[in-house]
């Protein structure tokens, strides 16, 4: 019980410390939202999104899951996104992996524990399609590392492709879908350079089989 005492303390003295910079921080926040950003991202513990850029409550709308999968039957995503873009109005949704994601390397490893495979059974697809891609690199590292940069890449389509985002592209809304990526020993998020902002624009990343998948593993820039 201890560290839940803990906790709840710790929040006192971060809303203290927000109020002491701007006494009206709070009330205003709870007046309404407009975040630019949606994030799309990894459940892992190691990854804590709106801190890591030097975001304040009220920034960036979140929806997390294992593996940052996003899939056309999911609702739980589907309606995050669609708040997020239709309401919200967000003109950046960024899709962000990370190396050494557990979940792409449960997948990989065909590891059993137990409703979670079902899930994972996503990532298992997107290695099937690339296995001929996956078994010509090197070693069992960069296989892995490759398949955390290629789920970036399904993702991003997958978002691509919902009727959220076709809908508000088809109707002029500015919105684009970014690719980034984490090294959790580095702390640092490198844009995987494959944003796409129209259906078109997603059409030639596809039809271009994926800069970003003919490129070395973890050659991405920051
Ligand atoms: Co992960």
């Amino acid at each position: 019980m201890e560290r839940i005492k803990e906790l709840l303390e710790s929040n006192r003295r971060w809303a203290e410390e927000l109020k002491a910079v701007d006494p009206q921080f709070f009330e205003r926040l709870s007046e309404s939202q407009s975040p630019d950003f949606l994030w799309i991202g990894c459940s892992d513990s190691r990854i804590s999104p709106t801190a890591s850029v030097g975001m304040l409550p009220g920034e960036m709308f979140v929806h997390r899951n294992v593996a940052n999968l996003v899939n056309h039957s999911d609702m739980n995503c589907l309606a995050v996104m669609q708040f997020a873009v239709e309401v919200l109005k967000v003109e950046h949704i960024i899709v962000c992996g990370h190396y050494g994601c557990g979940g792409v390397k449960a997948a990989f490893d065909d590891a059993r524990y137990g409703l979670v495979d079902n899930w994972l059974r996503h990532i298992q697809d997107i290695m099937h399609k690339y296995e001929a891609k996956l078994a010509k690199l090197p070693d069992y590292e960069t296989r892995l590392d490759k398949l955390c940069e290629l789920n970036i890449i399904e993702q991003i389509v997958n978002v691509g492709e919902t009727t959220i985002v076709q809908d508000a592209w088809e109707r002029g809304q500015k919105l684009f879908v970014h690719g980034w990526i984490y090294r959790i020993a580095e702390g640092i998020y490198r844009d995987m350079k494959i944003t796409v902002r129209s259906l078109e624009e997603l059409d030639a990343m596809r039809d271009d089989t994926f800069k970003a998948e003919t490129r070395p593993v973890g050659s991405v820039p920051v």
